[in-house]
Formats: C-alpha cells, sequence, structure tokens
C-alpha cells in the first residue's frame, strides 16, 4: 500500500493551502479530490475574480457556537499573509469596497498560483477520485476505488453541503462522525430568502430592482444592496441577515437608510406642488416607488397630504416588515453554517483532541464568515495552521 505522511480530501480553498503548507515542511503530501478541476469554488467564486480576502478580517464576522474558536488561526495566517503570496505571482487585485479584495482579473490566476505553490512543495494532486472510507489502524488508511492510501495524518478538507451541483457532499461529517467528532447542526447560509404566496405577489413585479438598504435583525445590521428576485429577495445585504435569520423571525428593511425619518414631511416644505409618488420615485427605484406608494394618495400634492400620513408611511419605508417563508437552499448558499464541532478541535492546528493525526478545516468546520472574502480567509489560515502540524 503507498504510505504518506499527509493525505488530505478535498482540493478546494482549505485543502490545497494546507497541502502546500505540509510540502514546505519537507512532508510527503497526496491532495484527493473527485472533481475534474482543483478549486471550482476559487473560479466561480466573487462572479469570477475571486474575493480572495478581506482587510477587516477579524473573530466577529464569524458565526460559530464558539465565537473564541477562529481567533487562533485567523492571527496566524492573515490576510497580509495572502496578499504577500498573491503579490509574489505578480497577480493584480483591487479592494472593491468595505475592506473585499477582489482579482483585477480571472480568479483562475489565484488556482493556478495555489497549483503552483503545491507543484514546489512537492505535493502530489489526485483527481477524479472516488473517496469510499478513512479507517484507522496503527496508520489512517484512505480507502479509494483506485486502492488504498496509508497515511501517518488525515486532513478533511471537502467543505460544506452548498451546492451540490458542484460537487458538494458531506464527507467531511461523515468521516468526522464515524472518528468520533461531533458535528453540528448544518442550514444554508448567505443565501437569498423567499417570501409567502401572498407577499410574492406584491415583489414578483419587482424582480430585478436593486437597492442600497440596512437589513436588520436583533442587533445585527448589514448596509448593502438588495436585490428583489422573482422567489423574494436577494443581494449582499440579504444574504448577509439570512446566515442569522431562523424561521419564523421577521427582518427589519430601511428601504431609505440615509434619509432621516422625517424626509417626507421635509419634503412636503421643498415640493409642495409635487405628487408623492414623484417624490418617492426621486429617492427610490421608480418601480419600487410606484408599488410601495398608497393609491389612494399617490398622485396627491404633497401639499395636500397630511403630515401624520407622511411620517408613517416614511416610518413604514424606513422600518419594512418581513417575515421570509424560507431560504433558496443548499443550492443557492455560498456557505454551511454549522459543521465539525470545534470543541473537538484545536483551535491553534485544527487537529482532533481525541484522534491524532485527524485534521479538519475550511467550510467543513462550525465557522462560516460573513459574505466579503472572510470565508476564503478562513479556509487560507484553518488549512495553513493544519499544514504547519499535519
Ligand atoms: P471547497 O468547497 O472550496 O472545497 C472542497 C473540495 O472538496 C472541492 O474541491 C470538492 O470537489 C471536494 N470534495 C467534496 N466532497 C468530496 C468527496 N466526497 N470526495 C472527494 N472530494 C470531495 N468566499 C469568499 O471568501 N469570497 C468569495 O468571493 C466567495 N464567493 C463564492 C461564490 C459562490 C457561488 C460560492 C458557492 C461560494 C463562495 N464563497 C466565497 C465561499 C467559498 O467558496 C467557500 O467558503 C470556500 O470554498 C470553502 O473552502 P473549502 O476548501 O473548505 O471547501
Amino acid at each position: 500500500m503507498p504510505r504518506y505522511d499527509v493525505v488530505i480530501l478535498g482540493a478546494g480553498a482549505a485543502g490545497l493551502m494546507a497541502a502546500i503548507a505540509a510540502g514546505r515542511r519537507g512532508r510527503r503530501v497526496l491532495l484527493l479530490d473527485h472533481a475534474a478541476e482543483a478549486g471550482a469554488k476559487i473560479l466561480i467564486s466573487g462572479g469570477g475574480r475571486c474575493n480572495f480576502t478581506n482587510l477587516h478580517t477579524a473573530p466577529d464576522r464569524y458565526l460559530s457556537a464558539n465565537p473564541h474558536f477562529a481567533k487562533s488561526a485567523l492571527s496566524r495566517y492573515t490576510p497580509a499573509d495572502f496578499i504577500a503570496l498573491v503579490d509574489r505571482h505578480r497577480i493584480a487585485w483591487h479592494e472593491k469596497t468595505l475592506g473585499q479584495l477582489f482579482c483585477d482579473g480571472s480568479a483562475r490566476a489565484i488556482v493556478a498560483m495555489l497549483l503552483e505553490e503545491c507543484a514546489a512543495a512537492g505535493v502530489e494532486l489526485r483527481l477524479r477520485q472516488r473517496l469510499r472510507e478513512v479507517t484507522r489502524a496503527e496508520a489512517f488508511r484512505v480507502e479509494t476505488e483506485a486502492g488504498d492510501i496509508a497515511a501517518e495524518s488525515v486532513v478533511l478538507a471537502t467543505g460544506g453541503l452548498s451546492i451540490p451541483k458542484m460537487g458538494a457532499t458531506g464527507l467531511a461529517h461523515v468521516v468526522a462522525r464515524r472518528f468520533g467528532l461531533p458535528v453540528t447542526a448544518c442550514r444554508p447560509a448567505l443565501v437569498p430568502l423567499t417570501v409567502d404566496a401572498a407577499m410574492l405577489e406584491r415583489v414578483r413585479p419587482l424582480s430585478g430592482v436593486s437597492l442600497p438598504v440596512a437589513a436588520a435583525l436583533g442587533r445585527r445590521r448589514f448596509r448593502e444592496a438588495m436585490l428583489f428576485t422573482h422567489r423574494g429577495l436577494s443581494g449582499p445585504a440579504i444574504l448577509q441577515i439570512s446566515s442569522y435569520w431562523r424561521e419564523g423571525e421577521a427582518l427589519s428593511l430601511d428601504l431609505l437608510p440615509d434619509a432621516p425619518s422625517d424626509w417626507l414631511v421635509a419634503r412636503k416644505r421643498s415640493r409642495a406642488k409635487a405628487a408623492l409618488r414623484t417624490v418617492l420615485a426621486e429617492a427610490l427605484p421608480q418601480r419600487l416607488a410606484e408599488a410601495l406608494a398608497p393609491p389612494e394618495s399617490a398622485a396627491a400634492p404633497m401639499a395636500d397630504l397630511p403630515d401624520r400620513t407622511l411620517a408613517a408611511l416614511a416610518a413604514g419605508l424606513k422600518a419594512w416588515p418581513v417575515t421570509p417563508a424560507g431560504t433558496e437552499g443548499y443550492a443557492k448558499a455560498e456557505v454551511t453554517l454549522g459543521g465539525v464541532d470545534t470543541a473537538a478541535l484545536s483551535s491553534r492546528d485544527m487537529s482532533a483532541k481525541a484522534v491524532p493525526g485527524l485534521f479538519v478545516v475550511g467550510e467543513a468546520v462550525d465557522v462560516t464568515g460573513w459574505l466579503g472574502g472572510y470565508n476564503f480567509q478562513w479556509a487560507w489560515a484553518s488549512g495553513w495552521c493544519a499544514g504547519e502540524a499535519a
């Protein structure tokens, strides 16, 4: 049986980084994936330009049953470390917004960089590998359709459950459970939200309309764009809040986050002769303004409308209550919330406390970042920490 120091299951962001770090240490590394190509999610990420990290990376940008768990890895491998790697490969990048760093060109450059680093570190990469089972006697035994492989260490890097069409499976969770590691409840996150039939009738005609909003749920508030879709709501603000939303809860959407609460009453003074629908359309996308203007007063001049009517309308626009019916599920979720329980792992190197030589990294772990490059930073950081120890 061929024997390796480290066998890594999953050649995504975290697995590639773990392979590079372990290979650089002189470990004999085998990286296995069932896909035809490594880093498939990197290739489609960030609209094809890969939002590869975020300058504001901090533990409070991550959800986990243990909010402290990510601290160690994120401080040991930082955005500056990944930027230095990108710069060494002369990949041009820019900050788009909110600390989000994107490639100027194609995400393919990031995958090419990681593969080059793997090759330089002597990593052996095998694609189209069907994995059957991982067991352990005096060493780990990774059973594949092409034969069994012995390994001193195994790194589970097969990601979460998001986008099964792209090859996502629960393999890391299944193997972790088999070795006695608990897995927390999983759910789709960074995912579009759906609305019930009655609300869908109102929002479907708005499909395609996008505007800056503040989406709030309890103390969480995200000021980003929102998009009406043919099934409900999407866009960065909604994806962000979706990670915190639970069935039955109502979101509060501020459709005019920059406007003071008395803005409509103030407009009555400055635009006395204008129709209400015209004034609304000056602040909101036309189609949304038409849909939100109360039919009985839409055509009325502002001067004819009582202050209290305008104040109530403005308050409604600044705190529009929406109770989503559900999410669009793993088929559309950028990430999976939940995963291998951090209580079973070392926060320093991602090793399983009770199973020497077993490591879990990336999205497979119960650490989920906000939208905006945070998830890749977690994948790089957790992968690097495991690769330094495996
Ligand atoms: P990842 O899913 O990347 O890799 C897992 C690997 O394991 C895959 O190569 C898969 O083929 C393999 N695998 C799975 N099951 C297997 C099995 N049974 N046998 C063998 N191999 C198996 N994040 C971010 O920070 N910035 C961004 O711009 C984006 N954009 C984005 C867009 C879209 C459309 C999605 C779906 C997601 C994002 N993300 C993102 C999230 C980001 O892609 C995600 O957090 C990381 O890819 C997670 O890295 P991992 O290596 O943990 O899993």
